[in-house]
């Protein structure tokens, strides 16, 4: 049965101690709260706090990710984490193709098909995100992008990997915009992704895999969205940075 999935993704905020004190407060939270076995909570945290932030939360409740990581193994790459060193501080989710990384990191679809490859290789979930930018949407193009995104990044992806991938449909448009993507919207491209994922790797497959949308999630929005069919949970940018916020959208789910 496929999970259903709340993922937090810090971005290049909080300092290390105040990241602690954040995932803390969740993990005290997720101590009393019974989420249920069919439910996973992750923390997308900056590569400089994954050492602390394991550190101080249950792993049996909480997961940590790292939000990006190297198209290569290792070597002369400066500056660059790869995923087994994220894999050695024991996160277990790599963010990977987030739109932000696309727009200003020159990640391509072949580029995220390598990170994609290292995360598997490392034994790491990753979360392939996906996405059209508002100027692809008013042209009505937005199937054919997501399809493009997802057929050229997965196309060497084999079975054994694609079903513990998760996806993130985060349409661009609604990234830190305040404007959701409607359930109706979101549903509609989740049915999309589901179906194209079918296409490729047959139904079974493709009925197991999480599809979360990302997008201006917030404490008032998220139980009608995941209430969606295809709507596995949610990739929350802005709102798993307030302790509370995050807390009723892990509620919702
Ligand atoms: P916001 O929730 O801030 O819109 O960010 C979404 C996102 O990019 C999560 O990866």
């Amino acid at each position: 049965m496929r999970k259903k999935i709340v993922a937090g993704n810090w971005k290049m905020n909080t300092l290390p101690a105040e990241g602690e004190t954040l995932a803390r407060g969740i993990n005290e939270f997720m101590a009393e709260y019974n989420a249920g076995s069919d439910k996973k909570i992750i923390l997308g945290v900056p590569f400089t706090h994954i050492d602390r932030v394991i550190h101080s939360v249950d792993s049996e409740k909480i997961a940590v990710s790292a939000q990006n990581c190297s198209q290569y193994d290792s070597g002369a790459y400066t500056g660059e984490v790869s995923a087994s060193m994220i894999k050695s501080l024991g996160a277990e989710y790599v963010i990977v193709g987030h739109s932000e990384r696309r727009q200003y990191f020159g990640d391509t679809d072949e580029i995220i098909g390598h990170k994609l490859a290292q995360a598997y290789k490392n034994n790491l979930i990753p979360i392939f995100c996906c996405g059209e930018s508002l100027g692809e949407r008013m042209e009505g193009k937005y199937f054919d992008v997501v399809k493009s995104q997802i057929i050229n990044s997965l196309i060497r992806v084999e079975k054994s990997n694609i079903v513990k991938t998760v996806i993130a449909y985060e349409p661009v448009w609604a990234i830190g915009t305040g404007q959701t993507a409607t359930p109706a919207q979101a549903q509609g491209m989740h049915a999309f992704i589901r179906r194209t994922l079918a296409d490729l790797y047959g139904n079974a497959i493709a009925g197991e895999i999480s599809i979360l949308y990302g997008g201006s999630v917030n404490a008032a929005n998220s139980a009608e969205l995941f209430s969606a069919d295809d709507i596995d949970g949610g990739l929350v940018g802005g709102a798993s940075l307030k302790a509370e916020d995050f807390k009723t959208i892990i509620k919702s789910l």
